[in-house]
């Protein structure tokens, strides 16, 4: 019967849900009319010998109600403020914890807004890639060293993860005929690992292909990007590369945004910032999605995300951006997704 009585008392309690409901079970168990107090002048009638459990049991019941009662009382006091606001309507609202974008997120978001306001298209492709178009039809030779077991993560039926977003030209080269403009952003995947290089990072593809394509479309739409990204007053420079896919290929440097060119502790002293590689499409590459080099020309380039949000933000490490610390990605906060800024 105690048990019975006990299991009871936890029922009501805890389903109660406001002071006034608390109240009343108090009454209802421990007043003078109450359930224990009835279980107490059972007591007389009793044969004296099963007094003594029979008080015991009652007494425990109703030391029980009285810390269950007040626990509940207790616990509605210390309520969220949401319980008793529909009571009051001049208490604050309740703030709620907003999140923000992630650095990588934001660049790519930006880079990828500047192309498709120029008519590009966004691409895809996927992270396991064929060795064809991660390399071959590429125009990356079997002995270059990228194909390195030790550069490249390789899985066991011969595809590897993604290199480079660079396959992705050949993808989008295959599914349709020029005029093509794509911008691809993806993961991609190297076996490094330092404060500079992580074994998986981002990168942004771009590529344009039509009759007539030529090095001056290149120059300047990337310094259009240069100055979207880094301000107005940014020049670029291209210095002499070499790609496998590109012929010829460049690297485009930007000048310093914190001196301007003039040399400091960023740019070590030279004035400009090394920021991506690019070059015109190699005839190998059109040979290998079957077009015709002579008819079509083409541009590309490969921008590492991590790269550039480590220049703008000032972060010193790339494994900052894998990490996920909140105290680091909250500092992202306020940064206009649109703006950058
Ligand atoms: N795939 C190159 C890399 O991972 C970057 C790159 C350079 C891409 C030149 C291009 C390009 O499309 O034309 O380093």
């Amino acid at each position: 019967m105690h048990a019975e009585l006990e299991s009871r008392l936890r029922q009501e309690i805890t389903a109660a849900q406001t002071k006034d409901e608390v109240l009343r079970l108090k009454g209802q168990w421990l007043g003078r009319q109450g359930e224990i107090q009835n279980l107490m002048q059972g007591i007389r009638e009793m044969p004296s010998e099963e007094r003594k459990e029979f008080g015991q049991k009652v007494n425990h019941l109703k030391n029980l109600a009285e810390e269950l009662i007040g626990a509940r009382l207790n616990e509605m006091d210390s309520a969220p403020q949401a319980i008793r606001a529909e009571d009051d309507p001049t208490l604050p609202g309740i703030q709620h914890n907003q999140g923000n974008l992630h650095p990588l997120t934001l660049i790519t978001r930006r880079i990828c807004q500047f192309f498709e306001k120029r008519g590009f298209a966004v691409e895809s492709g996927p992270e396991v890639e064929t060795q064809f178009y991660n390399f071959e039809a590429l125009n990356v030779p079997e002995y270059h060293p990228a194909r390195d077991e030790q550069d490249t993560f390789w899985l066991p039926d011969g595809r590897v993860l993604r290199t480079q977003t660079s396959g992705i030209q050949i993808r989008t080269m295959e599914k349709r005929k020029p005029p093509l403009r794509i911008i691809a952003p993806g993961k991609v995947f190297r076996c490094d690992h330092d404060a500079t290089h992580s074994p998986v990072f981002h990168q942004i593809e771009g590529l344009m292909v039509d009759e007539h394509i030529h090095f001056g479309h290149l120059k300047q739409i990337l310094k259009e990007l240069m100055q979207e990204l880094f301000g107005k007053d940014r020049e670029v420079r291209f210095r002499p590369s070499f790609f496998p896919f590109t012929e010829p290929s460049a690297e485009m440097d930007v000048s310093c945004y914190v001196c301007n060119g003039s040399g400091c502790r960023l740019c070590k002293q030279t004035g400009w910032i090394e920021i991506l590689g690019c070059g015109m499409v190699d005839p190998n590459v059109f040979l290998a999605v079957g077009l015709d080099s002579e008819v079509y020309t083409g541009w590309a380039f490969g921008i590492g995300v991590e790269r550039i949000a480590m220049n703008l933000y000032g972060v010193p490490d790339i494994r900052l951006f894998f990490e996920n610390d909140i105290r680091f990605l909250k500092q992202f906060r306020s940064i206009n997704p649109t703006t950058g800024r």
